[in-house]
């Protein structure tokens, strides 16, 4: 019998994780299929009953529920808990078990790229949802040091008071200046770069007179202006697609307990597949 799995979220047109789901479900012989669903917000708790209902082995939630996710589910993950959302959750004789890949999943993508996370010192644009996960993962892998900017510095200052409960690291709080840091990685967490408005970038990246890494979470477009301008300098990038499909990857070894072998294999599938799109 056919397996259910699916996104729920706001807005989740034009999503890729059917994509790399269904390359798994391939990969490993899996018969499931995977479809994205638009929930408003009133509705989020009769849609999550709902799929419970119909059978749903699993599902992830995205932006902009992975917070209110939290108190519909019967268990959490300690490192959900401690992050404060969920994307992941696995339904199991109808209990509802919550999990977050994300972090986990930037964990891994950053490590294959730059080997120890310990040494680096990272500065993170946006105080939104992805970036409080992605910043929670960051001091968990305990990085040298976090800095933070944001659009609307009041959004950072809460971020990085949330973030003190976690660790005892220092987080800086970058306004205007960029240059009262030094920094080996920045990731781009913000909007801004994603399609329809991909003619726009979050920085300028002249800032910065030395060699970084640039990571955009950003995946459409596939090579976005920061991710551009990063190239031109002779930075090194991280694509943002390489983090929807890790934590897609970490998912399915939940849901469907998919061996590291076959989700090595449906990653190059899925790498190769962008190489020659
Ligand atoms: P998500 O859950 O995807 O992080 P979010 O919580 O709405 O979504 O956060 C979006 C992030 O992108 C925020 O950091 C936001 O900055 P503000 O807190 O100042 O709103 C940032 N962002 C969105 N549009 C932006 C823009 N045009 N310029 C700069 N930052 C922007």
């Amino acid at each position: 019998m056919t397996a259910h799995f699916g996104l729920i979220g706001q807005p989740v047109a034009g999503s890729k994780s059917p994509w790399v789901h269904e390359q798994v479900f391939k990969q490993a012989g899996i018969e499931a299929d995977y479809c994205c669903f638009n929930v408003e917000a009133t509705s989020l708790e009769s849609a999550v009953k709902g799929l419970v209902a119909l059978g749903f082995k699993g599902f992830n939630v995205t932006v902009p529920y992975k917070e209110a996710i939290l108190p519909l589910l019967d268990e959490v993950s300690p490192q959900a808990k401690v992050l404060g959302a969920v994307n992941t959750v696995n339904i199991c004789d109808g209990r509802l078990v919550g999990y977050n890949t994300d972090g986990l999943g930037l964990e891994a993508v950053l490590s294959r790229h730059l080997g120890a996370l310990a040494p680096l010192r990272v500065l993170v644009l946006g105080a939104g949802g992805a970036a409080s996960g992605i910043c929670g993962a960051l001091l968990l892998a305990g990085v040298k040091s976090l800095a933070i900017h944001n659009r609307s510095t009041e959004r950072a200052k809460a971020l990085i008071a949330r973030l003190g409960d976690l660790s005892d690291a220092l987080i800086d709080l970058v306004e205007e200046d960029f240059t009262q840091g030094h920094y080996d990685l920045i990731i781009n967490t913000t909007s801004v770069g994603m399609a329809p408005d991909d003619d726009k970038r979050p920085i300028d990246l002249d800032l910065f007179d030395y060699p970084l890494t640039v990571c955009d979470i950003v995946y459409k477009p596939h090579e976005t202006q920061l991710i551009q301008q990063a190239k031109g300098k002779g930075f090194k990038v991280i694509y943002g697609i390489e983090m929807l499909i890790e934590q897609a990857l970490l998912a399915e070894a939940i849901w469907n307990e998919v061996p590291q072998q076959q989700l090595d294999a449906a990653r190059q599938d899925l790498l190769s597949q962008l190489e020659t799109a």
